[in-house]
């Protein structure tokens, strides 16, 4: 598929753009993207430096097809093909380890790589067109809310990202599941729950481990490559996802905190946000379902963060499918904590 004809002038400007070691903003099925070209250093450090992202914090790569797959990954273990041959173009990136094609800063020095093929043709095509694969993290200051919409990239870099593809609003509406393959004696490693459901992926290859799972096993360190450098895993530190409005987890139900205009963000049902003390509300999906709460999770986070409230009060959605990554998302957002290192 190509972009709609009116489109195809700023497809050229990003081809070009991108070509020329510069940024691109790029829709995906989950988040929109800062793109920018895997293989040239310069145009990555730029990403880095946009961002204010800190340089331990990887990158992943998207590619449009196999054979761009082959030019970055090593080795592509059994489990891993046979949930991209089900999966992709899809919402799930999968660590594998890395050729030296790939220039370090993408990688922040480890030796695997994290790449995936996104379900949307504007990205398919732009990365068909550029002829690399493109680094792209989520399109948005680190450690703030990811952008589901062309807008949002705007709104967050201005005119500092001269290109940005309108892909309309993102289907997922949160970003791919992160899956290690690197430890071939122990089942595959969720690091970071997303877009493809753990029961998903499961269904496809069998029995899957999460990172806690890892960590009391002893070997999380091992599934993200970091026993050398003693990082922790990669870009699951600390504060993310965050509006600039403070936030707090609360139970489902439960009656506004006292001492602040507060806004509610609920997973489902009838707003009744009024009669237990909130000022302002959201309901992600008023059915209860999953996939429509992902998909509106941070287009709600950024207008209940634009109201000038003293504090948002997130319900959690239920923690199975999709509702592990929005609770995820949920959990990063809020007060100040770090991770267990690995
Ligand atoms: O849906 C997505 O994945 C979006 C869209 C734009 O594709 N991208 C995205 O990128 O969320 P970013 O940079 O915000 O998150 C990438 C995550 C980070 O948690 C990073 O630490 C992890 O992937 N990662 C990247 N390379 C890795 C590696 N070699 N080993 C372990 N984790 C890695
Ligand atoms: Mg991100």
């Amino acid at each position: 598929m190509t972009s709609e004809p009116h489109d195809a002038q700023l497809m050229d400007q990003a081809v070009a753009a991108i070509r020329a070691g510069r940024l691109v903003g790029m829709p995906t099925e989950t988040v929109y993207g800062l793109a920018a070209d895997a293989m040239n250093v310069l145009a990555v450090a730029s990403v880095f430096e946009v961002k204010a992202r800190p340089h331990f914090d990887p990158l992943i790569v998207h590619v449009a097809d196999r054979s761009q797959l082959d030019t970055v990954a090593a080795e592509v273990p059994a489990p891993a093909k046979k949930l991209i041959d089900k999966a992709w173009p899809g919402p799930v990136t999968i660590v594998v380890p890395k050729t030296p094609a790939v220039p370090d800063l993408v990688t922040a020095g480890l030796s695997s790589v994290a790449v995936r093929m996104p379900d949307h043709p504007v990205a398919l095509e732009l990365i068909r067109r550029c002829q690399t694969p493109l680094a792209a993290p989520s399109a948005n200051r680190f450690g703030r809310i990811s952008p589901t919409t062309a807008e949002h990239v705007r709104a967050e870099f201005g005119s500092t990202v001269d290109v940005v593809l309108d892909g309309g609003p993102c289907r997922t509406g949160v970003e791919s599941t992160v899956i290690s393959f690197l430890e071939p004696t122990l089942p595959p490693v969720i690091l970071r729950p997303g877009g493809m459901s753990r029961e998903a992926i499961e269904a496809t290859i069998g029995p899957v481990w999460d990172i806690d799972q890892a960590r009391q096993s002893g070997s999380a360190s091992r599934v993200t490559d970091s026993r050398n450098g003693g990082l922790a895993s990669p870009g699951m530190t600390m504060r993310h996802y965050a509006p600039r409005t403070p936030l707090l987890r609360i139970d489902r139900g439960a009656e506004a905190p006292e001492g602040g205009r507060a806004g509610l963000l609920a997973f489902e049902g009838e707003p009744d946000a009024a009669s237990r003390g909130f000022v302002a509300f959201e309901v992600l999906s008023p059915r209860g379902d999953l996939a429509e709460a992902a998909a509106n999770l941070f287009a709600a986070l950024r207008r209940l963060d634009g109201l000038g409230l003293e504090l948002i009060a997130a319900e959690p959605a239920p923690p199975s499918g999709l509702g592990v990554a929005i609770n995820d998302r949920l959990h990063r957002a809020g007060e100040e904590e770090e991770d267990e290192p690995l």
